[in-house]
């Protein structure tokens, strides 16, 4: 071969490999895209674990799905009715895993079938160790061949815990997960609950969906366990900082909901919903959908405030203004909005008169109270209360909020 062949032949293999690049490029990025579109806006839905601990079975699934259809849940924008540990008992000669035959007679595959008939989605659980937290058979060693099963199953969704990791890397055993699910042939959301341990809001985008940031949530105001336990606002002050990794298709997960258990006031419970729409949190409730009462109800189907978890901007509120137990949250949504929480931590009434002009709320996306006037609209009262250009005066209640929605005025 003379040189210009060589010059040729090389030319052509050099604009093929940049052309195969740029094909795996776009095919990557479209891939990417396509993971984070999953979850789009924080996922919505419900969860066994608060409440029902392991004793879950086909019929209270079954039962929570048509709950949460003729109770407007649905409706409201919850999707998920995820099983959490203990559905699962081992595994068989080929190493599929195995659910429990006693509580699950007919299978995950029939429930899975069920819950799609009614318009829903299916959520399970498994663990990057070799246990999960209840003993169970987890999914080290097995993650395609389980990612595989949950696909062929109709698994929608996964949350993945981090008991008896026996020392393994978090960022490490997540990715494994992580690329088994993206390669098993069916879109499922990945929940990384690793408890905040490894700081995976800074790896976790792109690996999962969401990330746990605290140990498990008890159903209390403000309570930490040294056992590893947290109340409502030992959440909010972990995820307080945590606000430029939220975002769409990546979320700071709060932890699943307590509304409706029994542990905590009707103002705390407004409190806790409130702010985990404000840190555009994950709405998963936990408590019994079959026989919630009247207040439960009225709070998880709040669709005012249910927007502003969903808004399509998705960014996480900063505490803004910190007067001791008084604090004020700001939230910029989408068309120029803006969603402000104040936060009464006090065991007193916050007896506000608030002058809007005085403060600074700005922020680098278009929300400048100084120059422009909102009408101010409460979230929980469902009605206008006057504009940025008065002073705003509340009553709000100890451990209470008074959420509202500022938009411009026209
Ligand atoms: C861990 C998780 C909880 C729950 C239990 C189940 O504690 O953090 O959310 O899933 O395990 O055993």
């Amino acid at each position: 071969m003379d040189k210009k062949h060589i010059f040729v032949l090389a030319f052509c293999l050099l604009s093929g490999l940049a052309k195969a690049q740029m094909f795996f490029g776009e095919q990557k990025s479209k891939q990417d895209s396509a993971f984070l579109s999953l979850a789009a806006t924080p996922p919505m839905g419900w969860n066994s674990w608060n409440k029902f601990g392991c004793n879950v079975n086909e019929a209270l699934l079954k039962e929570t799905a048509d709950a949460m259809i003729s109770s407007g849940m649905k409706e409201a924008g919850y999707q998920y009715i995820v099983i959490d540990d203990c559905w699962q008992v081992g595994r068989d000669e080929k190493g599929n895993i195995i659910a429990d035959p006693k509580n699950f007679p007919n299978g995950i595959k029939s429930l899975a079938d069920y819950i799609h008939s009614k318009g829903l989605k299916l959520g399970i659980y498994s663990c990057a160790g070799s246990l999960t937290c209840q003993g169970k058979p987890g999914s080290r060693g097995y993650q395609f061949q389980d990612a595989r099963q949950y696909a062929e199953w109709g698994v929608d969704y996964l949350k993945y815990d981090w008991c008896s990791n026996e020392g393994q890397n978090a960022e490490a055993a997540y990715r494994t997960m992580s690329d088994a699910l993206k390669a098993c042939g069916r879109p499922i959301v990945f929940s990384i609950c690793e408890w905040g341990e490894s700081q995976p809001w800074k790896w976790g985008k792109g690996v999962g969906q969401l990330w746990r940031t605290t140990a498990d949530i008890r159903d209390c105001y403000r309570c930490k366990f040294d056992w590893g336990g947290v109340g409502v606002l030992d959440i909010i002050d972990v995820l307080a900082d945590l606000y430029p990794y939220a975002g769409p298709g990546h979320w700071n997960d709060a932890e699943m909901l307590e509304v409706g258990n029994g542990g905590m006031t009707h103002d705390e419970y407004i409190t806790h919903f409130s702010m985990w729409a404000m840190l555009a949190a994950p709405l998963m409730a936990g408590n019994d959908l079959r026989s919630m009462d009247k207040t439960s109800h009225e709070i998880l189907t709040n669709k005012e405030v249910i927007a502003v978890d969903q808004d399509s901007l998705g960014e996480q509120a900063r505490r803004f203004m910190d007067m001791g137990e008084q604090e004020i949250w700001a939230k910029p949504l989408a068309n120029g909005e803006l969603a402000v929480c104040f936060l009464n931590r006090t065991d007193n009434v916050w007896n506000l008169n608030y002058d809007w002009k005085k403060q600074t709320i700005y922020f680098a996306t278009q929300v400048n109270i100084h120059k422009k006037e909102y009408t101010i609209r409460d979230l929980w009262k469902h009605k206008y209360i006057g504009t940025t250009a008065s002073f705003t005066k509340a009553a709000i209640p100890a451990h209470g909020v008074l959420m509202v929605r500022l938009s411009p005025k026209r």
